[in-house]
């Protein structure tokens, strides 16, 4: 054999290729995608900050990333382009493997970046106002999951337009998510539409939990029914009251540049967290939520509103079972968020546009739902939808064996708020192009 000068197997490879090191090549990635979760006292369960870290975890890290389990990211990248997108590109991923199959070696300490730094506090630094819990909340170990709802008023005697909202957990181990919705004075009715109170004959409450009753008229295909699948008369307000919320690897929602939710004077906030007991011991919570105000009223106001099915039937052991909702809109529309909600069986789930026209478009999909990770889709650039748009949401649920996590493949399976029984929304943030279309074509430069 005959031998080839080093130096030109060197020329002809990328320049990581003759060795990529931690601190030269993979930190960077590392900084960049992963330590916002991995880092001490967040959700993962690893920090990947220094050498010493993520060494162990080298083979694993390589694994999870070649999978694409890691960042988790779970929408179908054919459809929509989001600023928030956190997937490793090919050279990333290809960086991180090479590395690890060199022997996963440390590098020159002067090539490491400096490690980026987390405050245990708010995450966009202090908020204009902070709104708490009225108290302390006791999570008993070893009792049942719980959604708990709190009223407290905000207080304001004037208008306040708000361009961030950060939802800060008392006790990440307990609280699995919450979410803060905006009571306007003027309207009680607008309440959250999954709310008990939207739909009281057919539900009922049980150990601070509500759920459909079991006699409650099936309708699995909302989309062919006058309601599209939500309570019977009731439609979503396109007020829809979501405010904010905290879900396992969400950031805090800060608006885009001339964008605001309005919160009225005399406004109450409603947090729904949901309390998952953990380990022997007995926590207690206190969860706030803070708000940054808008130094000037904004070009435009962002909106929101849930399409939900809540009447649908999941037999036991199916484990393709479909659910649809529909919503048709009635004037133009820009969307600016995509989010897929379901629980433990959900499957996948998708967003489709039937326009005036008839032609039928999808803007979102989820292939391969997973209840931990219940990301928020920010678009680059609003989504024009014309007055006239059905769109419907189409969802599977496998409540077989089969599916990892299925609380009980053997229970008929119908709407309710823990997690071993189901919801399907597809939640949209909008805005009404009423200030003119909201700047055509231009990006929304911020990930938040
Ligand atoms: C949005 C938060 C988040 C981000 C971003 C994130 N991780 Fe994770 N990671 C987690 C959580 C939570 C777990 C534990 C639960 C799980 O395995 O799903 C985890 C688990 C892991 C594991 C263990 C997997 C296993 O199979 O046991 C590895 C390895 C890992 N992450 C590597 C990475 C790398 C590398 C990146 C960046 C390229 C990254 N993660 C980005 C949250 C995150």
């Amino acid at each position: 054999m005959s031998r080839i000068p080093a130096i030109w197997l060197m020329a002809a490879l990328p320049a990581w290729a003759a060795g990529p090191t931690f601190t030269k090549d993979v930190a960077p990635i590392l900084y960049a995608r992963c330590a916002g979760c991995h880092h001490a006292n967040d959700i993962a369960p690893m920090p990947l900050i220094t050498y010493q870290q993520a060494r162990p975890w080298a083979r694993a890290m390589r694994e999870a990333v070649v999978s694409r389990k890691m960042p988790p990211w779970q929408a179908d990248a054919r459809y929509g382009d989001f600023v928030n997108d956190r997937r490793l590109s090919q050279t990333q991923i290809d960086v991180i493997k090479a590395w690890v199959e060199a022997g996963a070696p440390e590098g020159d300490e002067k090539d490491l970046p400096p490690a980026p730094v987390y405050d245990a506090g708010w995450r966009l630094g202090p908020p204009d106002a902070v709104i708490q819990i009225p108290k302390d909340y006791m999570v008993k170990a070893g009792g049942p999951d719980e959604y708990v709802y709190l009223t407290v008023p905000t207080g304001f005697d004037h208008d306040v337009w708000v361009r961030a909202v950060d939802l800060r957990p008392g006790d990440r181990r307990v609280v699995h998510h919450a979410h803060v919705y905006l009571h306007e004075p003027a309207k009680p009715e607008a309440k959250n539409a999954a709310n008990a109170k939207a739909g009281p004959a057919l539900t009922f409450r049980e150990g601070g939990l509500t759920h459909i009753k079991p006699d409650a008229p099936v309708v699995d295909d909302g989309c062919a029914s006058p309601d599209g699948g939500n309570w019977p008369g009731k439609h979503p307000s396109e007020n829809g009251g979501m405010l904010g919320s905290y879900l396992p690897g969400k950031d805090p929602d800060v608006f885009p540049e001339g964008y605001a939710r309005l919160i009225p004077a005399g406004s109450t906030v409603e947090f729904q967290v949901h309390y998952h007991p953990s380990g022997t011991e007995s926590f207690t919570d206190r969860t706030s939520v803070g708000l940054y105000f808008a130094k000037e009223p904004p070009r435009q106001r962002l909106r929101r509103i849930d399409i939900s099915n809540y009447l649908f039937l999941i037999p036991p052991g199916d484990a393709d079972h479909r659910v649809t909702a529909c919503y048709t809109f009635a004037q133009d529309v820009e969307f600016m968020s995509y989010t897929a909600h379901m629980h433990l069986r959900g499957r996948d789930m998708r967003f489709e546009a039937v326009h005036p026209d008839g032609r039928r478009e999808t803007l979102f999909s989820v292939p391969n739902y997973d209840f931990n990770w219940q990301n928020e889709y920010q678009l680059r650039r609003p989504v024009p939808i014309e007055k006239g748009t059905r769109l419907e949401i189409v969802a599977h649920f496998d409540n077989s064996a089969n599916k990892a996590g299925n609380p009980d493949p053997g229970k008929v399976v119908r709407w309710g708020e823990p997690s071993y029984e189901e919801m399907m929304d597809g939640w949209i943030e909008f805005i009404l192009p009423e200030n003119g279309p909201a700047r055509p074509g231009t990006e929304v430069s911020q990930a938040r």
